[in-house]
C-alpha cells in the first residue's frame, strides 16, 4: 500500500519529505500531488514527457505473458538474488525502477516478509496493476531519467529488469551494504523469434554500454547467465513481441503474418543476466 512506501518518498520540486493528505500526497512547502483511485501517487513534473511508457496495449500484453508463468524462472532469480544481498542489511526496502507491473517485485517481497516495495514507473497503466500486485507495494509514478521522488539511502536493494537505468540516482537511493541488481538479455535472448518476426535484437555494445552507465557509481560483484526453454503458443508469442519494444516499430499485420508461419507450438531460448552490484 501506498501508505507503507510514503516515508521513503519526497518531493520532485523540494526535495522535502512527503505526508498522506486524504486524496493526495503533499510537502511542508505546499507542493501536492494526486492519489489516483487505484493507489498509485503520481510525482510526475508538470511537464514530463510520458511517451517511452508502457501503453495500455503493452501492458495487457506483458499481464497476460507474465501470468502465463513463462518468465518465471527469472523471478525466482531474482528473488533469491535479492534474499541473500538484503540478508546482510538491517533495514531498507526493495526499490524497483521501470517495475511495469511489478510481477517481479512481488515475487521478490513474497520471499522477504519483512521489507516493503516501491515500485516506480512512468505508465499509469503498469501502475494501476502494480499498487495492486502485493500487499505491501507501493506504486508512484515518476520519470526514471530524472531525480527520483525517493529519499537518499532508503534501499536496501534497487532493482531493474529489462529497463530505462539512472545509475546516478540509483546509486543515491541505495543505502549502505546495499546491492543493485539487475536482468538484461542477452544477444541469445527470444534468437528463434528475432529473424522469423523482425524483432530489435539486443545491441552487440550492449554490455560495453551498461559498464560505461555504471562504472563511476557500481562495481561488479557477481554476473550469471541463464537460459530456458519456452514452449509458446501463438497468442503467448504475440503477447511477448505486444509487452517489448518491438511493440512500437513493428507493423501489425506482418507480425500477425509472421506469427502465421511460426511452428505452434513453437520454441523460444530466454536468455538473460543477472548482475549484482555494490555501490561505489
Ligand atoms: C520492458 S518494461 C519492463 C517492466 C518490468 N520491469 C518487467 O520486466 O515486467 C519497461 C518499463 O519501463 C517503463 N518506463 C519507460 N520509460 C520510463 C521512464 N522514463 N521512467 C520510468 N519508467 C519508464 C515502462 O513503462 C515499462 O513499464
Ligand atoms: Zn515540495
Amino acid at each position: 500500500m501506498l501508505e507503507d512506501v510514503v516515508g521513503l518518498l519526497r518531493c520532485p520540486h523540494c526535495a522535502a519529505e512527503l505526508a498522506r493528505r486524504e486524496s493526495a500526497v503533499g510537502c511542508a512547502n505546499g507542493h501536492s500531488f494526486d492519489v489516483a483511485r487505484q493507489g498509485y501517487a503520481s510525482l510526475l513534473h508538470g511537464d514530463a514527457q510520458t511517451g517511452t511508457a508502457d501503453t495500455r496495449e503493452m501492458i495487457e500484453a506483458r499481464e497476460a505473458f507474465l501470468h502465463a508463468g513463462h518468465y518465471e524462472a527469472a523471478a525466482d532469480l531474482l528473488a533469491t538474488e535479492c534474499a541473500g544481498a538484503v540478508a546482510a542489511v538491517p533495514g531498507g526496502a526493495i526499490v524497483d525502477v521501470g517495475a511495469g507491473t511489478a510481477y517481479y517485485l512481488a515475487r521478490v517481497l513474497d520471499r522477504l516478509p519483512r521489507r516493503v516495495g516501491l515500485a516506480l514507473d512512468l505508465s499509469k497503466h503498469a501502475l494501476r496493476r502494480a499498487a495492486k500486485a502485493h500487499p505491501r507495494i507501493g506504486a508512484v509514478a515518476c520519470d526514471a531519467w530524472r531525480a527520483l521522488p525517493v529519499r537518499t539511502g532508503v534501499a536496501a536493494v534497487v532493482m531493474s529488469v529489462f529497463s530505462p537505468r539512472n545509475a546516478a540516482e540509483m546509486r543515491r537511493v541505495l543505502g549502505p551494504g546495499g546491492a543493485l541488481l539487475l536482468l538484461t538479455p542477452t544477444p541469445r535472448h527470444l534468437a528463434e523469434l528475432i529473424p522469423a518476426l523482425g524483432l530489435l535484437s539486443v545491441g552487440e555494445r550492449k554490455e560495453e554500454r551498461l559498464e560505461e552507465q555504471l562504472g563511476p557509481y557500481f562495481e561488479l560483484i557477481r554476473r550469471g547467465e541463464h537460459e530456458w526453454v519456452m514452449v509458446l503458443g501463438r497468442a503467448d508469442v504475440e503477447h511477448l513481441v505486444g509487452m517489448g519494444p518491438s511493440a512500437r516499430h513493428i507493423d501489425p499485420a506482418r507480425l500477425r503474418e509472421g506469427v502465421g508461419r511460426l511452428p505452434e507450438p513453437v520454441t523460444v531460448t530466454a536468455s538473460v543476466a543477472v548482475s549484482v552490484f555494490r555501490g561505489l
